[in-house]
């Protein structure tokens, strides 16, 4: 694998300007995250409009350059992040989404490889653990250097949510949501800590946060997307920034935790499936995936999670 940790010009080609694309595009201009963003879609037309329309923006942000861009392109980019497929419409499920969008990314996955791209895949469509198991197979790519976005969105739901709760920067309080990017995602509250304290040490000073109020969390973190779907049709703002921060991780060499769709091989028991987890990137990718001890009612959450994405990965991927 050529490492790519010299490069000072970072570029990312983005694949998929509906919604979520377009807002991470956004995202990283106003955050000066890629020097370079490339934007391929089958709608070229708008495509080439949101390229214009974002570049406006970064007289007032960073000097960069944003464009319509081909999969040749890809060739020299540092990544490709996917966020084209169809979302879920009020009352579909992720998975349900699995035969129209594997068949999209079919025609994604093949000429961003023929272009010689040799960086890093980010898979933000849905579902997005089996989509980015689908672009490991597809690709041929080391699994260090395909990533799916997991359960950062969830994540950062549930850090939200909590932060409200407690009336605490949502910064402060370190948990994860893990498994599937979906239904039988779950929150590992034995690991949440709010300023080091475990939340059942929390919860000793401040009878008031009953675990019937975690549980009404938990809740509204795995229903959050059915809520704005049903309100706007739609998510993106949430996620088109978690990219960016995904982004900003990988490209600055940052070796930060975040909780990311990753290749599973033994870890939590899981065998050949991505799933989300904790762990440290840096620019080649993944460096190392951080392992939750988790107790045994978090384990039996995290083997159904499994369960539900292994046979739509294994069959679709035959
Ligand atoms: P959208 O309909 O607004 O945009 C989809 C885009 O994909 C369109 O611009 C379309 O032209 C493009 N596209 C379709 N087929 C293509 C192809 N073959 N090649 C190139 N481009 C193609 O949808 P959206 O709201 O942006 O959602 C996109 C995906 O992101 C969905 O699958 C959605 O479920 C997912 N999503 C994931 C998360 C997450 O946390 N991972 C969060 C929100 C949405
Ligand atoms: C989300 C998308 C729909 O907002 O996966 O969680």
């Amino acid at each position: 694998m050529t490492s790519i940790t010299d490069k000072n010009h970072t570029k990312v080609i983005l694949v998929g300007d509906g919604a979520v694309g377009s807002s991470f595009a956004y995202a990283m201009t106003l955050q000066g995250i890629a020097n370079e963003i490339g934007i391929v879609d089958i709608a070229k037309e708008k495509t080439q409009g949101d390229a214009i329309d974002i570049a406006d923006a970064t007289s007032f942000s960073y000097p960069k350059n944003v464009y319509a861009a081909e999969y040749s392109d890809a060739k020299d980019a540092d990544l490709v992040v996917i966020t084209a497929g169809a979302p879920q419409k009020p009352g579909e499920t992720r998975l349900d989404l699995v035969n129209k969008n594997l068949k999209i990314l079919k025609t994604i996955v093949d000429p961003v490889v023929e272009s010689g791209f040799n960086g890093i895949f980010v898979v933000a469509a849905n579902p997005v653990d089996i989509l980015t198991y689908g672009t490991w197979k597809l690709s041929g790519f080391p699994k260090e250097r395909v990533i799916g976005s997991g359960t950062s969105l969830d994540t950062a739901r549930l850090r939200k949510f909590v932060g409200q709760e407690l009336n605490v920067d949502p910064r402060s309080i370190h948990g994860y949501v893990l498994g599937e990017h979906g239904d039988s995602e779950f929150v590992a509250w034995s690991h949440l800590t709010i300023g080091g304290l475990t939340m059942a040490e929390y919860q000793q000073t401040h009878p008031e946060i009953t675990d019937e109020k975690l549980q009404a969390i938990n809740d509204r973190v795995v229903n959050s997307a059915y809520e704005i779907i049903n309100l706007k049709g739609a998510t993106f703002y949430g996620i088109g920034t978690a990219l960016a921060r995904i982004a900003k991780a990988l490209l600055a060499d940052e070796k930060t935790v975040l909780p990311l769709s990753v290749y599973m091989n033994g870890q939590y028991g899981v065998q050949d499936l991505y799933v989300g987890s904790p762990v440290v990137v840096n620019r080649n990718g993944v460096q190392e995936i951080l392992e939750v001890p988790l107790n045994a009612a978090e384990q039996e959450k995290m083997n159904n999670s499994a369960a539900q994405l292994t046979k739509v990965a294994h069959d679709g991927f035959k």
